[in-house]
């Protein structure tokens, strides 16, 4: 049996004129890693925004284990969804235990202020929470950096901050907003291999991804947005194969006989290709 953490009714988000999400149906089970692509200006942060309360969707609504979610970030953030941003947020000039330590205050019964500021009634929570940011510090690979100021990291380690300081919210849902964006190849590999460890540890992951193949990898299940709506949904293997996605990301309908036109495409860029590469190595030869 699956059973629903998010599921997201009918949400549509509109700006002035401009629809930029349009009548979504989205579910992620428990258990599950869960993939949202789609062309650039398709609508995933939109939709990821009306998930997490940022914006207050124009129609529909979003549940979390079966209750109504108010669109209030911090309501949102203590139901159990944590998030991260496509452009990175951290406090630069904190510590990497103090972000993390800020993303636990959600957990606390102390606020925000009272844990930057450090007053009494956060000076006793402080050991507890302290031992639980070491613990995810550790988690994620950052535990010998603790000290150091976050924007003094290199940015592969920023985004894993990132990732540290949603996961001290205590979430049973992670959304990563294109979570590997700037990285290296090994980086890359590094985050794989960190989503699966999170997905093991029983929370249930979203993620928004350009590159394909660590989506293709990560993913049980991948939905794809074009302009809003949700064309295609399935397992990485149904939606690597389905024409329609491949047609959204060429930016063109196929339309009459696509073959025909594609391997023409192809054989002009070979040809090309072929003469570059005899005009270079004549020219290596020199
Ligand atoms: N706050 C906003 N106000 C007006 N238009 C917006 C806003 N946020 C996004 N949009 C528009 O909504 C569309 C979808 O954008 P976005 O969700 O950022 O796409 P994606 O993340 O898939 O690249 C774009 O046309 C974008 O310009
Ligand atoms: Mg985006």
């Amino acid at each position: 049996m699956t059973t629903p953490v998010l599921e997201a009714r009918d949400v549509t988000m509109r700006f002035g004129g401009l629809t930029a999400v349009r009548s979504v149906d989205f579910t992620v089970n428990e258990g599950e890693i869960v993939g949202l692509i789609g062309p650039n200006g398709a609508g995933k942060t939109t939709f990821f925004n009306c998930l997490t309360g940022l914006y207050v969707p124009t129609e529909g609504t979003v549940s979390y284990k079966g209750t109504v979610l108010p669109p209030k970030p911090h309501l949102v953030t203590k139901a159990g969804i944590a998030r991260t941003f496509q452009n990175i947020r951290l406090f630069a000039n904190m510590t990497v235990l103090e972000n993390v330590l800020v993303g636990r205050h959600t957990r606390t019964k102390e606020g925000l202020w009272s844990a930057l500021l450090r007053g009494p009634g956060f000076k006793k929570a402080e050991k507890a929470s302290e031992e639980r940011a070491m613990e995810l510090l550790e988690f994620i690979g950052l535990a010998g950096k603790r000290d150091h100021l976050a924007r003094n990291l290199p940015y592969g380690e920023q985004r894993k901050l990132e990732i540290a300081r949603a996961l001290a919210s205590e979430p049973g849902l992670l959304l990563l907003d294109e979570p590997t964006a700037g990285m290296n190849p090994q980086e890359t590999r590094a985050t794989e291999e960190l989503v699966f460890a999170i997905r093991d540890k029983g929370i249930a992951v979203l993620l928004i991804e350009h590159d394909m193949r660590f989506v293709f990898n990560l993913s049980d299940r991948v939905s794809v947005l074009v302009q809003g709506e949700k064309l295609v949904e399935g397992t990485p293997e149904v939606v690597q194969a389905d024409e329609r996605v491949i047609a959204a990301y060429l930016g063109e309908p196929f339309e009459g006989d696509p073959g025909e036109a594609e391997a023409a495409e192809v054989e002009a860029a070979e040809a090309a290709a072929d003469a570059t590469s005899t005009t270079s190595t004549k020219g290596d030869a020199q």
